[in-house]
């Protein structure tokens, strides 16, 4: 029940973000397909929020969306793709978040959606992918749920990286919020 909760305001954000950009709003029906890069793809939340964006899209022709999946092993990909029989469409991408390299500025880059739900966020004083989306003013999404990280993400350094790109970020969604 809390997962469908947490699925579902997910998916409410990342509606609102691709239908929102700088107070506009557009219509997605006439626009190419969006670039959705779920990072944790192959965990529990960020696999539950793939398949539930997966259904969403398939019931609503508004919601035009490419989904990646991505993550450090594609082993575990691989298994979760066996386990919940996720189509050959939804592609995946090695890439690690814990430091900012060249590879993870690349990768991001290629999207315009990037939903973070690659835990644990405990203990993490620094957001190496918000930080990655911020300078490279793209739209984000998390399910971050440690509270002085979420503070720290929400302070001047991560706001005025956003200001300067254009990046629009939504933290700290789901049901655990802080
Ligand atoms: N806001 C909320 O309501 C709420 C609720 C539940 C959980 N959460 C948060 O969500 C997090 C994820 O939970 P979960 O149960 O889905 O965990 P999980 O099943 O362990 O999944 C973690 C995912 O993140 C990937 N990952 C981990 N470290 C990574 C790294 N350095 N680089 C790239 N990918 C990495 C893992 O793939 P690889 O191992 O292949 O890298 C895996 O796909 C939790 O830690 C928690 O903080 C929030």
């Amino acid at each position: 029940m809390w997962l469908d909760m947490q699925l579902n305001l997910l998916v409410f954000f990342f509606t609102l973000s691709l239908s929102t950009r700088q107070g506009k709003v557009y219509s997605l029906a006439t626009r190419a397909a969006q670039k959705v890069l779920v990072v944790g793809g192959s965990g529990r939340v960020g696999g539950s929020a793939l398949r539930s964006l997966l259904q969403r899209s398939k019931k609503d022709e508004s919601v035009n969306i490419q989904l990646t999946a991505a993550g450090r092993s594609v082993d575990k990909w691989n298994a979760y793709v066996k386990s919940y029989n996720i189509p050959t469409n939804v592609d995946f991408v090695a890439v690690d978040i814990s430091r900012q390299s060249e590879q993870l500025d690349k990768v991001v880059d290629d999207y315009d959606l990037i939903i973070h739900t690659a835990g644990p966020f405990q203990q993490l004083r620094e957001n190496v992918l918000l930080k990655t989306v911020a300078r490279l003013g793209k739209k984000y999404i998390d399910v971050l749920d440690d509270v002085e990280l979420s503070r720290i993400c929400r302070g001047e350094e991560y706001q005025s990286m956003c200001k300067r790109s254009g990046a629009s970020a939504v933290i700290s969604t789901g049901i655990w919020y802080v």
